[in-house]
């Protein structure tokens, strides 16, 4: 038993025969913490005024019975695993003590290597709940209101609104244009809300299936469809008593809105497949960077289902209109990249101010790519004004998404930030289409700016960009790109 535990839990033994509380206690002492206690309605007492991981518990005590004491334990929701100890005559009081909530039973006489197993077992649980706990309580920490930038007037507007909100179960619809913040602020109301030690859950509504949506919101029965080989439980089941963030719910099918709305209206459902009824209590966070309500005009989203998600409406403004946030983004993630990457990076008063002036099309998202960019390329510690062009004009270009070929994704990946590349905004990629130049144009312009800032200096710029010196060798090769150190300028 030693070898198996690590961590010492704390164990009460509640018990009338001194017998089994000696012999339970030797058995166990070495393993965990164990006290003993003789009487049925001190139980409670103790438990409250010292804390206990497990009971194990006779359901037959003087002054209050082992099914009062579980019921009692349920009541006051004492965070406590119980294992019963019963006679052999009542089995079916064994089975009402799981009912309400006990961990596992054993009939008297039993085989002490039984419980063993069964303490074996709970160990594994309690360990688990711990590291669990301890990663939510890590995550939920860098979701605190306070990582949240945003000083504006509208910005404090929508903090406003979210503190009046969070710790009701209202509905919540986050609108803004892509890379506004949507999902920040969607896990900053789970993990500011009551609802924090649940489950945060979300799932995408434009990436995902519609047809694999349906089980992955309400989960299914083994069998349900060709391809369901076990139950799945869907996210929200899982996120029950927690929060499930509908990410980008304008793409959700006319179908599955309907569906969505009768969980909305009824708190319960089915799984696909299965006939019994789930009763949920989730909450609800969506999302969407189109307007809604136009949709709804448009006949492409149900009225009933927009004024259900409507409750409570966040809209975040593009980071254009927000401008004073800027310096404080530019701060943000230069302090952010410089402790990621190990580089002391700093920007020059002309860098800023051109930041905080440029339009940002991709919003918060943008800025903070750049940001990263910037600190990854820069070889001096102080960032000038033309590498901060340059790395947005490249930004500027690097926007034709559908045009992309995956060969050539692969090829340039290092030049172009992962998060536009994989893009799944299809409308933008389709409002560019009109794009002239091609990739490799794109990328040899890219080049040679870099390698002028780097004074020519392959190594370096090879470096700065994250390709090999080979490879480096190779472009320069491919696009006649002539090393010449064009020193004179006026
Ligand atoms: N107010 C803010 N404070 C700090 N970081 C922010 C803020 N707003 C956005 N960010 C950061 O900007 C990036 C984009 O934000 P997020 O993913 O939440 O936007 P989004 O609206 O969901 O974007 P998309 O529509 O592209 O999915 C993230 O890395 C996020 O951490
Ligand atoms: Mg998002």
């Amino acid at each position: 038993m030693n070898t198996i535990i690590e961590k010492y839990y704390r164990v009460l033994i509640a018990d009338d025969e001194k017998g089994i509380r000696d012999l339970l206690k030797d058995l166990l002492e070495g393993s965990f913490y164990v006290s003993t206690i003789d009487r049925g309605d001190t139980i409670i007492e103790e438990l409250t005024k010292n804390k206990y991981d497990i009971l194990i518990l006779d359901l037959q005590m003087p002054g209050k019975n082992g099914i009062e004491v579980l019921q009692t334990i349920r009541d006051l929701k004492l965070d406590i695993v119980v294992v019963v100890i019963t006679a052999s005559n009542d089995v079916q009081l064994a089975i009402t003590s799981m009912k309400l909530g006990a961990y596992d039973y054993l009939v008297k006489p039993f085989d002490t290597d039984k419980l063993l197993v069964i303490l074996k077992n709970i160990v594994e649980k309690l360990d688990l709940e711990n590291e669990v706990n301890e990663l939510r309580e890590k995550v939920g920490e860098s979701f605190r209101f306070k990582n949240i930038i945003g000083r504006s007037p509208k910005m404090q507007r929508v903090f406003a609104t979210l503190e009046r909100v969070i710790d009701t179960d209202s509905t919540i619809l986050i609108i803004g244009e892509s890379g506004t913040g949507k999902e920040i602020i969607a896990k900053a109301i789970h993990y500011n809300s009551n609802r924090k030690q649940y489950p945060f859950k979300s799932i995408d509504c434009s990436t995902i299936p519609q047809d694999l949506i349906g089980s992955e919101l309400f989960g299914h029965e083994k069998g349900a469809f060709t391809g369901a080989i076990a139950r799945k439980i869907g996210k929200f089941e899982v996120a029950s008593k927690g929060t499930l963030f509908l990410d980008e719910i304008s793409n959700l099918s006319f179908d599955m809105q309907a569906k969505l709305l009768r969980v909305l209206q009824e708190k319960e459902f089915e799984r696909i497949g299965g006939n019994e009824v789930i009763k949920v209590d989730t909450r609800i966070v969506a999302a969407s960077n189109r307007d809604i309500r136009e949709m709804v005009k448009q006949g492409t989203f149900r009225e009933d289902l927009y004024y259900r998600l409507n409750v409570v409406p966040i809209y975040l403004p593009p980071l254009q209109e927000r401008k004073e946030d800027i310096p404080l983004f530019i701060d943000y993630f230069l302090n952010k990249f410089t402790t990621e990457y190990g580089r002391n990076i700093s920007l020059d008063l002309q860098s800023r101010l051109y930041l905080t002036d440029y339009h940002w099309p991709g919003n918060v998202r943008q800025l903070e790519n750049v940001i990263k960019r910037l600190v990854l390329l820069s070889t001096e510690h102080v960032v000038k004004l033309d590498i901060v062009k340059s790395v947005l004009e490249f930004e500027e270009y690097n926007k034709p998404k559908a045009t992309i070929q995956d060969t050539e994704r692969e090829h340039i990946n290092h030049v172009i930030p992962e998060d536009s590349v994989n893009s799944k905004k299809i409308q933008d990629s389709e409002s560019q289409a009109h794009q002239v130049k091609t990739l490799d144009e794109i990328e040899k312009e890219y080049i040679e700016k870099m390698l002028k800032y780097f004074d020519y200096n392959i190594s370096l710029t090879a470096k700065a960009i994250n390709v090999s010196r080979k490879t480096m060798h190779n472009k320069l090769k491919k696009y006649n790109i002539a090393i010449k150190k064009t020193v004179i300028e006026n």
